[in-house]
């Protein structure tokens, strides 16, 4: 497998997905490629940007690395439908070393295809709900650090120039 994760502030993560045309075997195997790195990474959810490829598919699976019973493929996701509001706490497999509280809708609607290329339905909330308004914000280049305090923000961009210059 040539890909791999993808962290802040690589570019492509703050660039808009553009909508899958065709579900074939490149999709299939871009599906494949996320959830290995998903599941290494020990992460719960997934966006295509994050392995470097600009297409709107994203994966969850809430049962975790060690289960994986659960895995859902969105293709072409979109929410049709917030209500309520909740403090999220945060991490992304993107963002390196970093959480943080989120404000997000409760409960959602998502409309998406699945990977035979079906319309899909779902009402979601708690962790899902706030699991899949994460991943689908990717899909329009947007990070849970672009949805904290400006003064977080600088806090943790400090930190990873920081880390970042004793890296090299
Ligand atoms: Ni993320």
């Amino acid at each position: 497998m040539s890909r791999k994760l993808v962290t802040y502030p690589e570019e492509i993560l703050s660039r808009k997905a553009v909508p899958v045309d065709v579900i074939d075997d490149a999709i299939r195997e871009l599906v494949r490629d996320m959830a290995e790195i998903m599941y290494e990474n020990r992460g719960i959810g997934l966006a295509a940007p994050q392995v470097g490829e600009g297409l709107r598919v994203i994966i969850v699976d809430l049962s975790g690395p060690e289960k994986r019973e659960n895995l859902m493929v969105l293709v072409n996701p979109e929410i049709t439908d917030f209500q309520g509001e909740c403090d999220s706490e945060e991490g992304c497999l993107s963002v390196t070393g970093y959480q943080s509280v989120v404000k997000r809708a409760e409960k959602i609607q998502v409309r998406a295809l699945d990977l035979d290329g079906n319309e899909v339905f779902l009402d979601a909330e708690n962790l899902l709900s706030t699991c899949l308004q994460h991943e689908i914000d990717h899909l329009d280049g947007v990070l849970f650090i672009d949805r904290i305090s400006r003064l977080k923000r600088k806090f943790y961009d400090k930190r990873l120039a920081r880390w970042l210059s004793k890296k090299d």
